[in-house]
């Protein structure tokens, strides 16, 4: 991405002190969302990218990741498939907890969205911690798919999601914008 369109997304995103807890900045992307020339950079650059790493899907993982996935799944000609927070998908479903700060969560995919041949690029607004990104390819690759890599707007890196990432990544890319 070039460091032009970088700044332009960036300068979109406004940091929100103390939300959704004291002492956390929220990084919304409300404003980016709200500005097309951005919002349309940001879903050519993400389908530019899922097609340069072979995607043949895209997941979108709660909540707003699939803001961003969808489009840039349908731009690229791609397949979309949600990662849902435990509960929310009423098929057949796989799940997979991963620890939090504090306690735990759960995700799930609809496994038959995916077929065995499948290589999915995974889109999220925000690498924080990696527990969800890390959970979601190993769903990915427990339906039997593989891993095309991972794409994020931004990373927290003083939380480290991306050493935490690196395994699971298998040599697959994270790329953040
Ligand atoms: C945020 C963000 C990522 C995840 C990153 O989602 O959008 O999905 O947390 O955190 P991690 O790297 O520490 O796992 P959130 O759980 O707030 O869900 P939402 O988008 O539904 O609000």
């Amino acid at each position: 991405v070039s460091q032009e369109l970088q700044s332009r997304l960036l300068g979109r995103i406004r940091d929100v002190p103390d939300h959704p807890k004291p002492g956390v900045t929220f990084k919304d992307i409300t404003p980016l969302l709200a500005d097309p020339a951005a919002f349309g950079a940001l879903t050519d650059t993400l389908a530019e990218l899922c097609l340069r790493h072979g995607a043949t899907k895209v997941v979108g993982l709660e909540a707003r990741g699939f803001i961003l996935a969808a489009p840039a799944a349908v731009r690229a000609g791609l397949g979309f498939v949600p990662v849902r927070k435990a509960g929310k998908l009423p098929g057949a479903t796989l799940g997979q907890a991963y620890d939090l700060e504090y306690g735990s969560a759960e995700i799930e995919i609809h496994a038959e969205d995916l077929d065995p041949g499948d290589r999915v690029m995974v889109i999220d607004d925000v690498l924080a911690t990696g527990g969800t990104a890390e959970a979601s390819l190993s769903l990915i690759r427990r339906a039997g798919a593989g891993v095309a890599g991972v794409a994020v707007l931004m990373e927290l890196s003083f939380l480290d999601g991306r050493q935490r990432l690196e395994r699971s990544l298998s040599g697959a890319p994270l790329e953040v914008l």
